[in-house]
């Protein structure tokens, strides 16, 4: 029986975590979920924002769903983020994240950002000498070399409408030592994937890009700050943070996939939050775990909901959490009568 941790965390991670939670239950209905703590909430009550028997249900599991966590801005003493110590301790050197057009106002939109997940400017080796703050921008060959084999072979797999392209994005005009050799590393790689093509793009040119016109990418591979920015930038170009999902990946052990947006404090409590990006987070899940008809079925039904007219306040409507989510359990029960 499969096996899946999960942590609904902070906000409004309390409430698109349950709603996936029984999208999956759907169409996996002797799946095993585990519930555990982790986050702000959790590190006010027992003074750890990841505790030990969190870890130990997440190494145990076939993948865990996350939903989002509060990190307070500028930090308080003991606190750390579990979502960057679950991607450092399981060592989830990738984070795929996928922007695929759902709402048909939308521009045409369907790629898919390779950030590198576990150095670059968020190593954390950061430091004050006096009044000048440093913020180390650490990159390796290793980590360089692996984030973008693992973007190649994602290229690959998402061949069949078109032709299979991988862009890298860097600054190494300017970040010549640290950005030259991720750009070197991915070099590297390509030759190893000669029916994938590969480019390359500066990164301002393109956010510009993505912007004006998305359609020109297929797979992004980059560093961890310029993956976060321009996976958002194309989240928001897709149709929203709430509707985006992404998916931390290593070499098989211990998955973690999450929503993109965070804990959303503003609108927290009212039961209004999108649980597209956590119900399209299990569907990756689902693909991840060898199911790929369930995972169909789920983005089938998302499709269909948002096309029968269900819209929750974010991208437009009315809708609650609970009135979206039973529209996609309801739709992707139909999808399973019928192909199932
Ligand atoms: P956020 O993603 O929580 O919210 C940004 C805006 O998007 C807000 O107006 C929010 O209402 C809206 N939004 C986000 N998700 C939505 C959804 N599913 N449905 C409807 N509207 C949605 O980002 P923000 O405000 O910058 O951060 C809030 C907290 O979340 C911070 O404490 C931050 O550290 C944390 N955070 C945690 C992440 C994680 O756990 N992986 C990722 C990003 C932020
Ligand atoms: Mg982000």
């Amino acid at each position: 029986m499969t096996t899946i941790c999960l942590i609904p965390g902070d906000g409004i991670g309390q409430e698109v975590i349950p709603a996936a939670a029984r999208v999956i239950l759907t169409v996996l209905p002797h799946t095993r979920l585990v519930e555990v703590d982790a986050g702000w909430d959790c590190f006010l009550r027992t003074g750890l924002s990841l505790p030990e028997a969190t870890l130990a249900e997440i190494a145990a599991a076939d993948a865990t769903l996350f939903g989002a966590t509060q990190s307070p801005s500028g930090g308080a003493p003991g606190y750390v983020s579990p979502i960057l110590e679950l991607r450092r301790r399981f060592d989830l050197f990738a984070n795929l994240r996928p922007a695929l057009r759902i709402l048909p106002e939308n521009a045409a939109i369907d790629l898919l950002v390779v950030r590198e997940n576990t150095e670059g400017l968020y190593s954390g080796r950061e430091r004050l000498e006096g009044d000048t703050a440093i913020a180390e921008r650490v990159i390796t060959r290793k980590a360089s070399l692996r984030v973008a084999r693992r973007a190649f072979e994602e290229a690959q797999r998402r061949c069949g409408i078109r032709h299979p392209k991988v862009t890298i994005v860097h600054k190494a005009n300017v970040l010549k030592l640290t950005d030259g050799l991720f750009r070197a590393c991915c070099l590297e790689v390509a030759t190893d994937f000669p029916e994938v093509a590969c480019d390359e793009m500066l990164v301002d040119a393109a956010a510009m890009w993505l912007a004006r016109d998305p359609a020109r990418f297929d797979v992004i591979v980059t560093s961890n700050l310029f993956g976060d920015i321009l996976s958002d930038l194309a989240a928001g170009v897709a149709g929203g943070l709430g509707m985006a999902p992404s998916a931390n990946v290593g070499l098989g052990r211990a998955p973690v996939f999450e929503p993109v947006h965070g804990s959303a404090p503003d609108i927290a409590g009212q039961g209004i939050a999108n649980p597209i990006g956590a119900i399209l987070s299990a569907a990756m899940m689902l693909d991840y775990l060898a199911f790929p008809a369930e995972a169909r079925w789920v983005r089938l039904a998302v499709r269909e909901a948002i096309d029968a007219g269900l819209r929750t306040p974010d991208i437009a409507g009315a809708a609650t959490t609970e009135q979206m989510t039973d529209a996609i359990c309801a739709l992707a029960t139909m999808r399973m009568r019928v192909t199932g």
